[in-house]
């Protein structure tokens, strides 16, 4: 099989397991990304076929919004709410330590929000995501306010890293957020106190949100490829 095509059915069947734990009359926080896409999907299969009922979803971004709308999943919001049962999101980067570098797709800023605030918070990645130390495959994504981008830009590289201005893809000019702001991604050469760091970027004015989420997640769901199948692994 191409790595493609293992790398999506390896998405597809943690998306599935994380899926099958949420319960019915749940309040669910759905994350952004590839393979929080599938659990979406997933969610919304068992909720037509009559497995679940009473489920409201609250997205961490528009694509989680549109994704849910598609598959009949019922949304709320924060304000409407006072608790979140479960969160299934994804991940860049997962460590030992179940800390995580989340960003890839410029929506952590909300997902922070949602993930923290649930009562479980279920992370589901393929098995390219696991490292031992946060930083050392991705970049560390940063939301910044635009009028802010040249003096957060400087106050990064003298923590350490070299930080680049996230560029669009098919869009001429910077990312812009569902929030309206732009995207600094950081190279560090070590991240090697992943706490310490993340209060100290969040600290500098200017700055909405940093990428790591230290000692939010409760459960990793791991999909892996063993032999001609994909195995999923809890931690
Ligand atoms: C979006 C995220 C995503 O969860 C992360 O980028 C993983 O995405 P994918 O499942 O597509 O690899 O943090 O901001």
């Amino acid at each position: 099989m191409a790595d493609t095509d293992l790398s999506k059915l390896m998405k597809q069947e943690v998306g599935k397991a994380a899926a099958d734990r949420v319960q019915s009359h749940s309040i669910v926080g759905l994350g952004t990304g590839s393979t929080t896409a599938y659990a979406i999907q997933f969610l919304g299969e068992r909720l037509q076929r009559g497995e679940l009922e009473n489920i409201q979803g609250i997205p961490t971004s528009f694509q989680a919004e549109v994704l849910s709308k598609e598959y009949g999943i019922p949304l709320t919001t924060l304000d409407a709410v006072d608790h979140i049962d479960i969160a299934l999101d994804g991940a860049d980067e997962v460590d030992p330590n179940k800390n995580l570098i989340k960003g890839g797709g410029a929506a952590h800023t909300r997902e922070k929000v949602v993930d923290s605030l649930a009562n479980q918070f279920i992370v589901v990645v393929d098995s390219g995501k696991l490292v031992d130390k946060l930083g050392s495959t991705f970049l560390l994504p940063v939301e910044v306010i635009p009028m802010a981008i040249t003096p957060v830009m400087k106050k990064l590289a003298q923590l350490g890293g070299k930080p680049e201005l996230r560029m669009g893809v098919k869009k001429a000019g910077p990312v812009v957020t569902d929030q309206g702001n732009f995207v600094v991604d950081i190279k560090f050469e070590e991240i090697a106190n992943p706490g310490k760091l993340e209060k100290e970027i969040n600290n500098i004015p200017g700055v909405l949100e940093n990428g790591l989420f230290v000692n939010v997640a409760d459960v990793v769901l791991v999909g892996e490829i063993k032999g001609d199948q994909v195995n999923i692994r809890e931690f």
